[in-house]
């Protein structure tokens, strides 16, 4: 068992993590399609895939389809209300769809996408912001009578404002693409060439799907794999000519690229929710397959199987650094301690959207890692951007192959999860941890058949936590029932508790905080109430007792206290209690107790598990 070779010398950071979930970020959604007369219909190639983009999280959405002229459905609300304004007699072979997430104005019907310029000649949909959207008002635009409050209107507005003086349109689009200053994923219809539609990207997430007599885009694979599992991807600042049967890639001076498509291997029944009522079950279901197609990827028989340039440079490096956010940061913190426990490379963790402001003194061979579950997170993106210029090595730890901190990072390792809809990460966070794991021991040489073996092993405990629900449920309905919560652990456990606290706080919306079960009597204790849940996470010996130690205290203070133990440490009245792991990997399995009563709490309440308020799958922009 691993725990051997883990120091025992317990590291009790007392970092307070306090996850800020801007409700300012934007992570819209994209879709455009253009096919040959009877091939498929826009509006269900649109509405299908924009109901695969939900999961990012928006507020309205909005679709513009072409027959004889443009047709545009809008509002503020779901898929599901769009649904029922899409005029059913329409039918068209060329359309994009948009769901948005709030920035510039609030969720309405005017501020939807798609947008229009004044004269309606062209529609755009756009993902992303735009930075000095006020410079180029008050420069080109002073008195464009514009229809809503986004940035986005600009885009249309100047475009439009350029033909009018002479340009060229395919000229006009790349000429505001030079003048933005930003993110952006766009799609354009100009009306009076209806044979084609543009598109152009530059931070923010767009892919091309090449079908047979038909092509598209979509912001992710997930969008449009229902209808071709062949895509191109798109670099920053290109723009893309799309045709029935042709596919154009032009740089931003108009050169044009060639580019080879490639096969992805996304099975389009993994989108579905199948048997089960939200993708989140599916997904805390899905950890112990998940768990054992990551042991088949990175081991042979008896061996390792991980890229050797990877492993040599991590021999090589003085210090890691975890550049992550949300649930991947609180992978990051476990991470930190294979890496320093395990293979003895001091390894810092960073809050992504903080390395920028925060930035440490860096190490003469650092090695950044990046952990992203959907590799798109622009605050990540930006670290990575800035340690690339300082010609520093990175390495990308994502589930999404192809996404951007992957193609931009020296090297990346697939978490293989399997794709990931609910917006509160579950498998996601379980095969971070265990990447990490597995790169850690392969550092120290440990035999790879022990820590496969523990990973196994893991698999089917988890199995055994989420055979038998009916626990959480009862245990969320009975004691998840107030306005606040706290989880507890010391050494690894705390870090299990602020991922507890957050996947809690993010789908029941119940004020709950993970912490440092010794730090809680320094001031926090003075929130504990009658009734004030405090949940406490043990699973390793020598921080048992105190923790124990730090329950009668609240215990005896009014608290009503759940106690997830490992089998070996546990006693006769804990509630939740786990067959014994290796306790260095524990957090892989204790976190699912978590994830499920964090689901209960929120099922019993009525609210959105899939889709929490506020909150989105893949922070696009800073
Ligand atoms: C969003 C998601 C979180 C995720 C975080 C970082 O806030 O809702 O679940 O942990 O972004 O995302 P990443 O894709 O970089 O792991």
């Amino acid at each position: 068992m691993l725990v051997h070779n883990f120091s025992i010398i317990s590291l009790i950071l007392a970092i307070l993590v306090i996850l800020i979930l801007e409700g300012d970020k934007r992570m819209c959604g994209i879709v455009g399609y253009i096919g040959f007369k009877n091939e498929l219909d826009v509006k269900d190639v649109l509405l299908s895939g924009l109901s695969k983009l939900e999961y990012r999280g928006y507020d309205s959405a909005g679709i513009c389809i072409y027959n004889e002229g443009i047709h545009i459905f809008k509002d503020a609300g779901r898929v599901e209300h769009l649904k029922t304004l899409v005029d059913d007699s329409i039918t068209a072979n060329l359309g994009i769809g948009h769901t948005r997430w709030a920035t510039h104005g609030k969720p309405s019907k005017r501020n939807s996408h798609p947008h229009q310029s004044l004269s309606t000649r062209f529609t755009v949909v756009h993902n992303g912001v735009i930075e000095n959207e006020i410079e180029l008002r008050e420069k080109y635009l002073s008195n464009y009578p514009f229809v809503s409050e986004t940035d986005t209107e600009v885009i249309v507005a100047l475009i439009e404002k350029f033909v009018m003086e002479g340009t060229e349109p395919t000229i006009a689009i790349r000429q505001v693409m030079g003048l933005i200053k930003g993110s952006y994923a766009i799609g354009i219809i100009d009306s009076e060439t209806p044979d084609k539609f543009y598109a152009a990207k530059n931070k923010s997430p767009l892919l091309i799907g090449l079908g047979n007599n038909f092509n598209m885009i979509g912001s992710d694979a997930m969008s449009i794999i229902k209808y071709t599992n062949k895509f191109i991807e798109i670099y920053d600042q290109e723009f893309i000519v799309l045709a029935a049967d042709k596919v154009s890639i032009y740089s931003i001076l108009g050169n044009q690229i060639e580019r080879n498509y490639y096969v992805e291997t996304l099975d389009a029944a993994d989108t579905e929710k199948g048997v089960y009522p939200h993708y989140m079950l599916k997904e805390i279901d899905e950890q112990p397959f998940a768990l054992r197609r990551l042991i088949s990827e990175y081991f042979t028989d008896t061996d390792y199987n991980i890229d050797a340039d990877i492993t040599d440079t991590l021999r090589n490096t003085d210090r890691i650094y975890i550049i992550a956010a949300g649930t991947s940061m609180h992978a990051g913190l476990v991470g930190k301690q294979f890496f320093e426990q395990i293979a003895n490379i001091p390894t810092e963790v960073h809050i992504s959207s903080e390395f920028i402001y925060n930035t440490p003194l860096i190490n003469d061979n650092p090695l950044f890692i990046f952990l992203s579950q959907s590799g798109e997170t622009a605050d990540s993106r930006a670290v990575l951007v800035k340690i690339k210029e300082l010609g520093f090595k990175s390495l990308t730890i994502t589930n999404a192959k192809g996404s951007t901190l992957s193609r931009e990072a020296d090297y990346t390792l697939l978490i293989h999860a399997g794709v990931e809809i609910a917006v509160a990460s579950t498998k996601a966070y379980t095969s971070q941890i265990a990447v990490m794991a597995i790169l850690a021991t392969k550092e120290a040489e440990i035999d790879a058949t022990v820590i496969k073996k523990d990973l196994s092993l893991i698999a089917n405990v988890i199995e055994g936590i989420t055979d038998n629900k009916t626990i959480f449920k009862e245990l969320a309905d009975q004691y998840l029932t107030k306005r606040s919560c706290f989880y507890i652990g010391r050494h690894i456990d705390y870090f299990v508790a602020v991922e507890a606290a957050l996947k809690l706080k993010e789908i029941s919306y119940i004020q709950t905080e993970g912490f440092a079960a010794g730090e809680l009597k320094h001031g926090t204790i003075a929130l504990i109430e009658e009734g004030t849940p405090v949940i406490a996470i043990i699973s390793q010996e020598n921080i048992n007792l105190n923790t124990r130690s730090n329950i009668k205290e609240v215990k005896s203070r009014g608290a009503s206290t759940i106690i997830i133990s490992l089998k070996s440490l546990s006693s006769a009245t804990d509630q939740i209690v786990i067959d014994d792991v290796s306790p260095i990997l524990s957090p892989i399995v204790t976190i699912v107790p978590t994830q499920l009563l964090a689901y209960y709490a929120a099922l019993s309440r009525g609210l959105d598990i899939d889709k929490p308020r506020n909150l989105a799958k893949s922070v696009t922009v800073e």
